[in-house]
């Protein structure tokens, strides 16, 4: 048994660990603002499932957030992780730079949209990821603002948590809050901030950024627009078609940088690699974590090469951006997701998850709308379909019974009334329908 030279209420690891024995020990030693949806403490994970410290087994409908595109502990992970760690951990590329880091950098700039040469800036978070999006286009622009969406998620840092949308639980008591910040409203078609109605409204949500650097901000002064391809944490928002092409254009007339955070959208998860794919937009800078490295701490700037050029040595970086074990993680979740076709893997399970949340909406009054790309698909409850009030404790309720039947699922959006799924794109059929099935048994539960 390890001997710590400091005072333990429990040893490590327990002999015989429980939920419960380990909530009594979190709630002593981490604070509550750093809170769990469930109290089941992992033991291990394999593929989709997730077993928990008492024996209990679960399908992963989350990902980690999706994070784990690639599914838990796949081996060829385990074995990058484990072959790098008997190398050499760290060094610091600021110090004595690496080949995983640039082999990761030249597959991600390859794979990212756009026939121009990008470069790739590793970090650590998907934060930080956007942080660094920022300071980049501000210092190739010399201009400070940043154009932002409501029900847009981009961390929680002062910057990114400026830049997000929703103020429950994020920015709630933590201002004042990062300036030059300004906010419009998303493609939202079944909420329209305008009241307007796909497709008779062309797309008028794009075209106001126009309007908007008349009321809100000047477009000679605007460094960046910065947009979820689908506002993840805001409800799994799906664009129409022509909306980022429309926006993106406004960007590039106006000598604006278009940011797409992909950071929930990419490495497969909607179906194409990058979500940008889907309707032909090349950014001039993207942001990339989560599914990047199969769980390691590892985000990445990927952009057009003279715009990421600019900044100054030194001005860009971070003691551990770029982890080399973090980055051979990153080209084993590339080859993996190669090798085993997962992009076009995310979009067949896109159409079966697909069609079974249609059905769920013919049968069940709760759901408002079904929305996503690929497997980012998601449900919006609520509790009329003519008022569309959001059903958010019916969300919560929803969730919880999938907990209790052993799934774990999440839900999302600015009122927490959306349903959204993130399982790995290796799930198997059976724990696919087993998954939806406990969903399809809590929405019947829930009349
Ligand atoms: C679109 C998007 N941007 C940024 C972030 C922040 O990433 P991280 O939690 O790694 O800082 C997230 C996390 O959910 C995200 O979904």
């Amino acid at each position: 048994m390890v001997q710590y030279p400091f005072a333990c209420e429990k040893e490590f690891p327990m002999e015989h660990p429980t939920n419960t024995a380990l909530t009594a020990l979190r709630n002593k030693f981490i604070p509550p603002g750093h809170g769990s949806i469930t109290s089941s403490y992992v033991a291990s994970e394999k593929g989709a499932l997730i077993r928990d410290v008492e024996g209990r087994e679960f399908i992963d409908f989350a990902g980690g957030i999706g994070t784990m595109n690639v599914g838990h502990s796949h081996p060829k992970v385990v074995a990058a992780i484990k072959d790098q760690a008997e190398k050499f951990t760290h060094t610091c590329f600021m110090v004595l730079p690496y080949e995983p880091a640039v082999a990761l950098a030249e597959k991600l700039c390859n794979a990212a949209p756009g026939a121009f040469p990008k470069t790739a800036l590793f970090i650590n978070s998907g934060a930080e990821a956007v942080e660094n999006a920022v300071k980049i286009a501000r210092y190739y622009t010399k201009r400070p603002a940043v154009i932002a969406f409501e029900n847009g998620y981009h961390g929680r840092t002062l910057l990114t948590m400026s830049l997000t949308g929703k103020v429950k639980p994020y920015k709630y008591g933590f201002g004042p809050f990062a300036p030059e910040i300004y906010r419009m409203p998303y493609a939202y078609c079944y909420r329209c901030a305008f009241g307007l109605s796909y497709p008779g409204c062309d797309v008028f949500c794009a075209d106001y950024l126009k309007e908007f650097f008349i009321n809100h901000v000047a477009a000679e002064k605007t460094a960046a627009v910065i947009a979820e391809p689908i506002a993840g944490e805001g409800g799994f928002i799906t664009p129409p078609p022509e909306y980022f092409p429309k926006l993106a254009g406004i960007c590039r007339d106006n000598g604006i940088l278009f940011i797409s955070d992909e950071i929930q959208t990419g490495m497969g998860r909607t179906g194409k690699m990058f979500a940008m794919e889907h309707w032909g937009v090349e950014p001039d800078l993207m942001t990339v974590a989560k599914s990047i490295a199969a769980g390691m701490p590892l985000s990445a700037v990927v952009g057009r090469k003279d715009i990421m050029e600019v900044v100054h040595p030194f001005g860009l970086g971070g003691t551990y951006g770029g982890n080399p074990i973090a980055c051979r993680a990153g080209l084993a979740v590339m080859e993996i997701l190669e090798e085993e076709n997962l992009v076009r893997a995310s979009e067949v399970l896109g159409k079966k998850i697909r069609e079974r949340f249609e059905a769920f909406k013919r049968d069940h009054e709760l759901i408002g709308d079904v929305r996503g790309m690929g497997a980012m698909a998601a449900l919006e409850l609520v509790k009329d379909r003519e008022t569309k009030e959001p059903a958010a404790d019916e969300a919560k309720a929803l969730v919880r019974f999938c907990h209790d039947r052993g799934l774990i699922v999440l839900s999302c959006g600015s009122m927490g009334n959306i349903i959204r799924t993130l399982m790995p794109l290796i799930i198997t059929d059976e724990q696919l329908d087993k998954g939806l099935s406990i969903i399809e048994e809590g929405l019947a539960a829930m009349l």
